[in-house]
């Protein structure tokens, strides 16, 4: 994709913010330029990281979200507030490379999988068959071998046509024992257990066999399938590949480890432990993986966080330097607020208008109480708090709250949101601070 594409696609989502999605399109392309050169040249080439600064509300979490839908690349999304430093309990931070790497494995998968589906399919109906219909010993004649491979002709069209999913079949279920996806477990150790999980279904070797509705079979069989078919280590090898070039992992809440320089001492000295274990794995280094080791150098990471009782300047200078670019984002006007209520797909109105619809009932708003519920919403956020486009679900929410508990009442009607509707709800409560602190 290129950068523009990028944007254009964020831009059916996210209102407004064209720095921050110029910024990561770019950044994005840049990888993506860097896997056309030669390899002399590429380990030179460092990703830029991002830093992403933008009040609460504003869309930070919704571009990754967005983008984590978008890309073939993988991408995971994490809280730095959730880990803690090495030593402590917790999850180290570590763990998220591991984590990508399994996003990544997971993605190589289904591609091999889909890739594949020919052969999967074939060989689930296969399977299927001739459990179904048992193959005779021998025929007695030339005749009866022909009728058996008409019959299972037509035993082939009718598993397809799902006329077979409910008839019971039975089939050896993936021994192997239990599967341990524990990411945050240190790799040596998840390699040990797994040994050990092999033994012992080694040891107990009588086959687990289960009868089982076609249905449900044949999801077995395609794993099955595939685990039989497919080349299991080259797949390992390309999810390695792959995260290390193009992993990209956005550093939700970054803020929350930064400690504040006003409040002296009284902080809880572990955030800058999380922000010293960053060090290494965003400058580049080398994690062992349950699928062997991986270097971080080249994967893009993308933070963000709101900075309200902190300020960039208060990570620790290495980390700072770490995340060279930045993009503020813009807090929302009423504009804004109006534009995310309209014109994003599946905006909150159309959620409401579909929710609504299961009940038989047409909601529909007129134009201007579309321009008064932003209005509220933005002189709500002025009063109190700024909760950015978060506001926008109270202040609908409230909007409709009678509605939605009443919909069976207005069961094959349509009911249209009107301006003076809006302002009789939403008028008292905004003029009335304190009303507006509680339930806005
Ligand atoms: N610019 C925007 N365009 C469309 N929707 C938006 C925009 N900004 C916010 N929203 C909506 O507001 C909600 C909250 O946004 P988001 O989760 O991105 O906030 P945030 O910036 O991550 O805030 P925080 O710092 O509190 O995590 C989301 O449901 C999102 O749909
Ligand atoms: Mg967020």
């Amino acid at each position: 994709m290129t950068p523009q594409e990028i944007v254009d696609y964020l831009d059916q989502h996210i209102i407004g913010q064209s720095n921050a999605k110029k910024t990561i399109a770019l950044a994005l392309r840049t990888r993506y330029r860097r896997l056309k050169l030669e390899p002399a040249l590429q380990d030179e080439i460092m990703p830029k990281n991002i830093l992403m600064i933008g009040s609460t509300g504003v869309g930070k979490t919704e571009i990754a979200r967005r983008l984590a839908k978008m890309m073939q690349l993988p991408f995971i999304k994490v809280e730095a507030s959730k880990y803690t430093e090495v030593g402590f309990v917790g999850r180290d931070v570590e763990s998220m490379i591991r984590d990508l790497v399994m996003t990544s494995l997971s993605m190589i998968k289904a591609e091999y999988n889909e890739n594949n589906k020919e052969a999967i399919e074939h060989y689930v109906l296969d399977t299927l068959t001739r459990k179904l219909l048992p193959e005779p010993e021998h025929f007695s004649s030339d005749e009866e071998q022909a009728q058996y491979e008409t019959a299972k002709i037509e035993m082939k069209a009718k598993i397809l046509r799902g006329d077979m999913d409910a008839s019971i079949v039975e089939i050896e279920l993936p021994k192997g024992g239990i599967e341990f996806n524990d990411t945050n477990m240190p790799p040596e150790i998840a390699r040990v257990q797994e040994s050990f999980s092999k033994m012992f279904s080694v040891m107990g070797k009588e086959e687990t066999k289960k009868e089982l509705p076609v249905a449900e079979a044949k999801e077995i069989l395609a794993q099955e399938a595939s685990d039989k078919l497919l080349n299991h280590d080259q797949m390992k090898r390309e999810a390695l590949k792959r995260a290390e070039d193009g992993g990209i992992i956005f550093l939700d809440e970054i803020d929350k480890i930064a400690v504040s320089s006003r409040s002296d001492g009284r902080n809880d000295p572990s955030k800058e432990g999380v922000q010293r274990d960053l060090l290494p794995i965003v400058e580049g280094s080398i994690v062992s993986t349950k699928l062997g080791s991986i270097k971080t150098d080249h994967i893009l990471f993308i933070a963000a966080g709101a900075f309200h009782l902190t300020k960039p300047s208060d990570l620790i200078p290495e980390l700072q330097g770490r995340f060279p670019l930045r993009v503020e984002l813009e807090p929302l006007n009423e504009d804004a607020l109006y534009l995310i209520l309209t014109k994003p797909k599946n905006s909150l109105l159309e959620q409401y208008k579909a929710l609504l619809a299961t009940e038989e009932m047409t909601l529909s708003f007129d134009e201007t109480s579309v321009r008064a519920m932003a209005r509220y919403a933005q002189r709500a956020n002025q009063k109190t708090e700024d909760i950015g486009a978060r506001r926008l679900h109270t202040v609908v929410e409230k909007v409709l709250e009678e509605i939605s508990f009443n919909a069976h009442l207005h069961q094959g009607s349509t009911v249209t949101i009107t301006e003076a509707m809006v302002n009789t709800i939403l008028l008292p409560l905004v003029e009335d601070e304190d009303l507006a602190r509680y339930i806005l």
